[in-house]
């Protein structure tokens, strides 16, 4: 189990970090971040688990994840942002996570629309980003974020899909230096969000991005849309170059179908 010294020594960030709450076990880390958030807790502040009896992902999915080996965290935000610019909060983070875990493992960490980053073709971090808003401006945001890590083994119904940082590279990593990592890359790309300065983030995550030129299939509950991914809308969407013209997507299961 990490102790909160542990995990604050020598991070010196400036807003990301300067709250932790630790646990061994929790229900989610995003749920706890929440009821922190609607409690007035200042933004930065951080919530980690060792465990989670209720881990969230996107799409109502439950997050599985081994206890003690990965790292399971969540943070709030409250950004002066334009409403319609809070989906880009999901790029922030992905884009962040993606330079630390490169610099950790020294791998290629792509991007996958619209929240997944991959090692490899497969998943080692998902992230879970959940709003709310007060008299139409954005009052807080949770950055849920779940990496694999230590982990070597997958349930089968993720063996296919799923890897740590560890498969991949072959060895164990730190996990309180790489949540280190994680969280200074975080807040020094947050200064961007903090001016709406969101082209440096789209950019970063668009060279990181395999999917584009590529045939895709979207699953948007149940309804199947196809076409070539071909870059992102200005809010985050995902365009597509279908059989009857353009499409954007906002959410929904990407499978990439043909190189
Ligand atoms: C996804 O890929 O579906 C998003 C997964 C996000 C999982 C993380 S783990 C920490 C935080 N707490 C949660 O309950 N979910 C996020």
């Amino acid at each position: 189990m990490f102790s909160k010294e542990e995990l604050l020594n020598g991070l010196t960030t400036s807003v990301l970090g300067n709250k932790l709450f630790l646990f061994e076990t929790i229900d989610s880390t995003n749920r706890c971040a929440k009821t922190l958030a609607e409690a007035g807790v200042e933004e930065g502040a951080i919530v980690l688990a060792e465990s989670q009896s209720e881990g969230r992902g996107r799409l109502g999915r439950a997050w599985v994840s081994e206890a003690g080996k990965n790292l399971l965290f969540s943070c709030l935000l409250r950004p002066n942002i334009e409403k319609d610019q809070s989906g880009l909060l999901t790029f922030f983070a992905a884009a962040a996570v993606a330079r630390a875990l490169e610099q950790s493992t020294a791998l290629r960490v792509e991007c996958k629309w619209p929240n997944d980053l991959l090692l490899n073709g497969r998943k080692c971090c998902g992230i879970l980003l959940e709003i709310a808003f007060r008299n139409r401006a954005l009052d807080f945001a949770v950055l849920g974020i779940g990496v694999n890590v230590n982990q070597r083994e997958f349930g089968t119904d993720l063996r296919r899909s799923a890897t740590s940082l560890a498969r991949e590279a072959g060895r164990a990593f730190d996990r309180k230096q790489l949540f280190q990592q994680i969280v200074k890359e975080l807040d020094a790309m947050y200064s961007d969000v903090k001016q709406n300065q969101f082209s440096r983030i789209m950019m970063e995550w668009n060279s990181r991005c395999t999917m584009y030129g590529r045939e895709v299939q979207v699953n948007r509950s149940g309804t199947i849309i196809s076409g070539k991914a071909v870059g992102l809308h200005d809010d985050g969407g995902l365009v597509l170059q279908t059989a009857t013209g353009p499409e954007i997507v906002y959410a929904g299961d990407v499978t990439v179908i043909a190189p």
